[in-house]
């Protein structure tokens, strides 16, 4: 069956070594909203995000898919719900030994049974929708780290996913590449219509994508709201995420001109 992209976070609890990580997060996402999680490093976003795709169980709480409490699931329906939530990871995590090709086609060779044909003309859409096509024969290793989070969205895109979540997308790019990945995501996003969530430490990216903007620390969203009522929290971590990427805003400025 397929997902409609409503994702319900219910108060999710999470210890890990001992020490608690997650400490009651609730979100709603509704279908082909893009919902974007600030946080420092360390405050719980990959551990929130491996909770998304059922990579990680709750203690307590839950996270639904329509309704549907992923921890519950059955292996067989976890694996169909997951089938259709695409996942860049964090730093892109590509498949060093894979081409680019290899890399894109690896979903749709573990969830789909379709001619090698049919899986090559999918790798070149998918390619040519992030801007990549003609790549197919590099080996990672050949490419820019900005060619390489391209090449992560193309994986993620492969099953056509109801819902694509992204970790830290443009952590360890330049300004200018940075920005280039978050007009990619929202191009993407325009394109498909799927709901997107994506976790970041970077504000310009959050804000550039992101229809919400929920903010973490320690493991708890201290506020959620759009840009404006970001911009208007008087929190002092919202401040400091406001104040150091204020430089930041003055490249996107520059970029946006050239
Ligand atoms: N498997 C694990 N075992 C023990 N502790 C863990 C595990 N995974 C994560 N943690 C801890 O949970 C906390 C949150 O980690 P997480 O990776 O979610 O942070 P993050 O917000 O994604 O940070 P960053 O922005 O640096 O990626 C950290 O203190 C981390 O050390
Ligand atoms: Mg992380």
């Amino acid at each position: 069956m397929e997902l409609s992209g409503r994702v319900d976070v219910v108060d999710l609890h999470k210890a890990l070594g001992g020490q608690p990580v997650l400490q009651g997060v609730s979100l709603r996402v509704e279908p082909g909203e893009a919902v974007a999680i600030l946080g420092p490093s360390g405050c719980g976003k990959t551990v929130l995000l491996r909770h998304l795709v059922g990579l990680l169980v709750p203690d307590r709480g839950e996270v639904r898919m329509d309704g549907e409490a992923l921890h519950r699931l059955p292996p067989r329906r976890l694996r169909e719900v997951r089938s259709q939530v695409g996942v860049v990871f964090q730093g892109a995590a590509l498949f060093d030994s894979l081409t680019v090709a290899e890399n894109v086609a690896f979903p749709l060779r573990r969830h789909r049974r379709l001619p090698e044909s049919r899986i090559q003309e999918i790798v070149a859409e998918k390619l040519n929708l992030v801007g990549m096509g003609g790549t197919q024969d590099k080996m990672p290793a050949e490419l820019s780290g900005g060619m390489r989070k391209r090449v992560g969205i193309a994986r993620a895109l492969a099953l056509d996913p109801k819902i694509v979540l992204y970790d830290e997308p443009t952590a360890g790019l330049d300004p200018v590449t940075a920005r280039a990945v978050d007009r990619l995501m929202m191009e993407v996003r325009a394109r498909t219509r799927t709901t997107t969530v994506l976790v970041t430490h970077d504000l310009l990216t959050a804000f550039a994508v992101a229809d919400r903007v929920a903010v973490m620390d320690a493991g708890r969203f201290v506020m959620t709201g759009t840009r404006e009522e970001v911009r208007a929290s008087p929190h002092p971590l919202v401040q400091a995420f406001l104040r150091s990427s204020a430089l930041g805003g003055v490249v996107e400025e520059a970029t946006r001109e050239a």
